[in-house]
């Protein structure tokens, strides 16, 4: 089996993470009999550099044809003047919708071995293991109208959050079918007493449980959400939500794992390349120094094992190695450890097979 791979290292610590990664990845496929050609692409303010746009046509296309693109982060300061008409995450966000990912799945579990790295007491965080469905090609980030204008005399700025009940019900379903597979509850996070948008989100939500008889459903408004992801996270199996609030739950879900760096994600659409990426950031200030935790983007090619290539046990055989360096005890700077990306590696790829 021979699968087409884009690679878009990025910017920040994003290259060292996708090159740590790509090793692990190679091993796991090649174990499974996969070979997989990769092919590079700048994404972010590396693209606004060599080509004044964070991401060309051709690199979009390119995306568009391979069986799955692994991500590692866009953005740094160089390139955040509040001013400029060309932004790195102008990048991501196009490519997230050219690819139409509408589904971005950020899944969270804690290490036993990571409880005292994170700021939870213990009792808190035994048990935890959920999904945050996040909607990722609609809403808050893409609605229209969106920009600035002169009203009487003030400027005015202008965010639209708009969804379908086809955007809401595709991802909501999604969820469900994962909820199947796992504890078999749902909830649908909104904000429904005060915006229209959730109010439909609710109802598309009730409309799809009945499809899944078999799969519990509860609305949580977004605020409560916040407080429930800290003060009782084990309660929550699949947690399903609009763009934006994904945005913000899911980093405030990375404190209970112990450190942004040891989550990953996948972005799937119906079919097409699937996008994986870190939930972490591209982390300038530790860039160039070979000391960023691999560990989010090496699981994040397990996802794409998993959900592209069909090798689910190559994708729980990184799982487990990576469970099995943390047991062992190796740490990374951000854990508290010393080890480098490159080391934290090694002894991933010893721990594969
Ligand atoms: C994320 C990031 C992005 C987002 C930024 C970089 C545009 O925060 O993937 O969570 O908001 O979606
Ligand atoms: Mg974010």
């Amino acid at each position: 089996m021979e699968k087409n791979i884009v690679l878009l290292p990025g910017d920040g610590i994003g290259p060292e993470v996708v090159g740590q990664a790509v090793r692990v990845l190679e091993a796991a496929a090649s174990a499974a009999g996969a070979s997989l050609n990769f092919t590079e692409r700048l994404l972010g303010g590396c693209s606004i550099d060599r080509f004044g746009t964070a991401m060309t046509d051709e690199t979009l296309a390119d995306c568009q044809k391979a069986d799955a693109v692994l991500l590692g982060a866009v953005g740094g300061p160089k390139w955040d003047d509040p001013q400029a008409k060309v932004r790195p995450e102008q990048g991501l966000l196009g490519l997230r919708k050219g690819l139409s990912v509408f589904a971005n799945l950020r899944p969270v579990r804690v290490h036993p071995a990571l409880v005292s790295a994170s700021p939870l007491k213990p009792e808190r965080l035994a048990g935890v293991d959920l999904i945050v469905v996040r909607e990722l090609t609609g809403g808050l980030y893409f609605g229209q109208p969106k920009g600035r204008q002169m009203v009487d005399g003030h400027e005015q700025a202008v965010d639209t959050l708009v969804y379908t009940d086809e955007e809401i019900r595709r991802v909501v379903r999604l969820a469900f079918r994962f909820a199947q597979q796992r504890r078999k509850k749902v909830t649908s996070v909104d904000k429904a007493n005060v915006l229209e948008s959730s109010r439909l989100w609710r109802k598309v939500a009730v409309e799809v449980a009945a499809e899944f008889p078999d799969v519990a459903l509860e609305h949580m408004l977004v605020d409560t959400a916040s407080m429930r992801l800290v003060s009782s996270p084990a309660a929550i199996d699949v947690l399903v939500t609009e763009n934006m609030f994904g945005d913000i739950l899911t980093d405030e879900a990375s404190v209970l794992a112990g450190s942004m760096g040891m989550l990953p994600s996948a972005s799937l659409g119906e079919g097409g390349a699937g996008l994986y990426e870190p939930i972490h950031g591209s982390a300038p200030d530790i860039a160039g120094k070979g000391i960023a935790n691999p560990l989010g983007t090496i699981l994040s090619t397990a996802l794409l094992l998993r959900y592209s290539l069909n090798l689910p046990e190559a994708a729980a055989r990184i799982e487990a190695a990576v469970d099995r360096v943390i047991s062992d005890g190796l740490r990374t700077v951000d854990l508290g450890g010393s080890l480098s990306s490159k080391q934290m590696t090694d002894e991933v790829l010893a721990r594969l097979n």
